[in-house]
């Protein structure tokens, strides 16, 4: 297989209409994604406040593809338990949220879940290199995380080519999810980096759900 067919979508649900939002997250599910990926923040550690366990609760019977739920927050420890009971997956976190990313990491896998460690554009990679025996995801922000509808960091491109490096020399199966500014013009330079799974938010929820299906597909390679 080559590596572009393996590309996993992961539409962020931060761009969909929360009115409605487990027909939104039915919608991306039938239109072809892969993961399903929910943006966690708590006005501290980003300044902006978005979902709680309770929203991933009321979603998880509207997602047949796993929950991949992205933790903007600090402290992270005391609502992994919550998280993977409502029905993560995926859990990733920052190493700046905690004193002690490795029990993180390991309370994660407790709790049944796949662990990923995110790293922001300005965190060294160094900041996951003795985690690499442990993680399932390294994810990428290619925005300072926040928002959606910002501009893709094109320095990023290189830290995920390092890690793509780093990820082979490991020998493990680590997916490489890349998060922030991911769209159809930008998105095969950020899979030939070495991306396994884009994150796109503004890119898949637009022009209405007829849409959705086509909004995944352009962002595969062969879309
Ligand atoms: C930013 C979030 C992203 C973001 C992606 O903090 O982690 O998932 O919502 O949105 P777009 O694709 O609009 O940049
Ligand atoms: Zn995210």
């Amino acid at each position: 297989m080559s590596p572009e067919s393996r590309v996993k979508i992961s539409p962020s649900i931060l761009a969909a209409d929360f009115a409605c939002i487990g027909e939104e997250v039915t919608a991306i599910c039938e239109a072809g994604c892969d993961y399903v990926h929910v943006d966690v923040m708590d006005g501290h550690f980003v300044p902006n406040l978005t979902i709680g366990p309770g929203v991933v609760k009321a979603i998880k019977p509207h997602a047949s593809k796993p929950l991949d739920v992205h933790l903007m927050i600090s402290p992270v420890d005391a609502f992994i338990d919550l998280f993977a009971e409502a029905g993560a997956d995926i859990i990733t976190f920052h190493p700046e949220a905690g004193p002690h990313p490795h029990r993180t990491v390991q309370a994660i896998k407790a709790a049944g879940c796949k662990a990923g460690i995110s790293l922001n554009p300005a965190t060294p990679i160094a900041a996951l290199e003795e985690l690499i025996e442990d993680i399932d995801l390294i994810l990428v922000m290619s925005v300072n995380p926040g928002f959606g509808g910002q501009k893709f960091i094109k320095t990023q491109l290189e830290k995920i080519r390092r890690i793509r490096d780093l990820i082979t020399a490991a020998g493990r199966e680590i997916e490489l999810e890349v998060d922030g500014g991911v769209n159809s013009k930008n998105a095969e330079e950020i899979i030939t980096a070495g991306a396994d799974v884009l994150v796109a938010g503004t890119a898949v929820f637009q022009n209405g759900r007829q849409a959705y299906a086509d909004n995944i597909r352009a962002l595969r390679p062969s879309g």
